[in-house]
């Protein structure tokens, strides 16, 4: 009798993509990570670095110019250069995030037009669902579409969103009929050009400094009847099932910001002596560092196991317990994110808590995976409700 797990070990060609990435990530976005984070601002040349090795958006299908890598590489790629700069690693997060709908949902013709330009690094992507009185009610948004002709006219605001002002196309859900509750909210392409557009002033962040966080406002926001992305309706569905392939970044972004917390406290506790020798020999501090691979390597595990579900999910099989496993990965990585940061700042001593080193970032970075792509509170709700259904 032959196994038949489905495999979420990944391939020889993931861990290449690994290699590749750490390289690039050691050469180009560490050395510029403590920088990003002092002065708060987008790093251009970063993406650039990512653009130029393909590296930005690698979730595109090749149908559409992208590289057309798996969920799985995408998460290795996410981690990656989350374990150098955590706001970096919104790039190719927030690219995903603001292109699923579209994958899931979108017309060919909305495909061919906005997927190409995120493919060939030439236009970036935000997502916009929160609203500054709708958060984890998700579906009490105020923004409006009302429809006029040929076109939607979209009035509201946006809170909250991930790199707004840098990116060109938003997807944004907007209700267009306030009888109908959560069918009816309507999801959309967005332009930043669109005549109407603007953004608020960036949100003065704990951490991911470097990723821009601001409102979009949308006043008299006039757009072409064809940048509906699927029936209108069905915006809020196809927003919650986006999360389910997107919440296992947000677990990528966690999981490397833990590694790089983890990996720079091991190098230190191997060179900082006292008591006359280095504090790796403690017990105390091994039992620490055990602790912290241990929770990183578990939330791996499943972020990886979600990561497969995710792919085989997009290639049209029903996966029963996608929505649970991609909170499930997202609630524990960032968990153990925010556990491990601390305990890396911990081992490091005074030495932790001053900006001379990188622990005290990771961890004020690690924080936001807690809270984003819905709190770890909605991920217990949403993981309680496929359990008890
Ligand atoms: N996929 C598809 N459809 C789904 C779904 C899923 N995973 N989950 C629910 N639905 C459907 C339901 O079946 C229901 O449709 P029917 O009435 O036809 O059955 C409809 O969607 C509404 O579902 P609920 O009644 O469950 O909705 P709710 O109002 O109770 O809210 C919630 C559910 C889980 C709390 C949801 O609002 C939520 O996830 N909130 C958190 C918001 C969030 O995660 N925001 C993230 C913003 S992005 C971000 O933060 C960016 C970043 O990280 C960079
Ligand atoms: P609230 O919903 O007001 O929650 C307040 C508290 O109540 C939380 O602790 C919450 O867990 C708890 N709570 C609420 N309801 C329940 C419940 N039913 N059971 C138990 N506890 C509950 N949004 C986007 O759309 N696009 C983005 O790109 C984006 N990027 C973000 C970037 C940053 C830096 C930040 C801070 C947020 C971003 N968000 C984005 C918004 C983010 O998803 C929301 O902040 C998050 O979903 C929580 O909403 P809220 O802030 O309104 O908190």
């Amino acid at each position: 009798m032959s196994p038949d797990f489905p495999s979420y070990s990944p391939a020889e060609e993931h861990e290449l993509l690994r290699q590749t990435v750490r390289e690039l990530a050691d050469a180009k976005i560490a050395p510029r990570a403590a920088e990003i984070d002092e002065t708060g601002e987008f790093p251009h040349d970063v993406l650039a670095a990512l653009v130029q090795a393909d590296l930005h958006a690698v979730h595109v299908p090749e149908a559409y110019d992208g590289a057309g890598a798996d969920a799985l590489a995408t998460v290795i790629v996410i981690e990656e250069v989350a374990r150098a700069c955590a706001s970096s690693s919104l790039i190719p997060a927030v690219n995903k995030l603001g292109t699923v709908p579209i994958l899931l949902s979108g017309s060919e013709e909305l495909k061919k037009r906005y997927l190409t330009p995120v493919a060939r690094g030439e236009a970036m992507f935000s997502y916009a669902l929160s609203e500054p009185e709708a958060g984890s009610d998700a579906a009490s948004m105020k923004t409006r579409a009302v429809r006029d002709g040929d076109h939607w006219v979209l009035n509201g605001t946006k809170m909250w969103i991930t790199n707004a002002g840098v990116s060109d196309y938003y997807t944004v859900m907007a209700v267009t009929d306030p009888t109908l509750g959560a069918k009816g909210i309507s999801a959309f392409v967005v332009e930043k050009g669109d005549e109407g557009v603007s953004f608020g002033a960036p949100e003065k962040k704990l951490g991911i400094k470097g990723s821009p966080t601001r409102q979009v406002i949308m006043d008299d926001v006039r757009i072409p009847a064809e940048r509906i992305i699927g029936a209108e309706g069905t915006g809020f569905k196809t927003a919650l099932a986006t999360l389910d392939h997107t919440r296992i970044t947000i677990a990528a972004q966690a999981l490397g910001i833990a590694q790089g917390a983890l990996d720079y406290a091991v190098g230190y506790v191997k060179e900082r002596k006292q008591f006359g020798r280095p504090v790796a020999d403690f017990q105390g501090v091994q039992f620490m560092v055990a602790d912290m691979a241990m929770k990183i390597e578990a939330a791996r595990q499943l972020t990886y196991h979600a990561a497969v579900k995710s792919e085989r999910a997009m290639h049209g099989e029903t996966i029963k317990d996608l929505t649970f496993v991609s909170s499930a990965c997202k609630c524990l990585a960032s968990d153990v994110a925010m556990e491990v940061t601390t305990d890396a700042v911990q081992l490091l001593g005074g030495y932790g808590y001053v900006k001379d080193y990188p622990v005290e970032r990771m961890m004020r970075d690690a924080k936001i995976t807690q809270i984003y792509e819905g709190t770890n509170q909605i991920q217990r709700v949403v993981m309680a409700r496929q359990i008890l259904k």
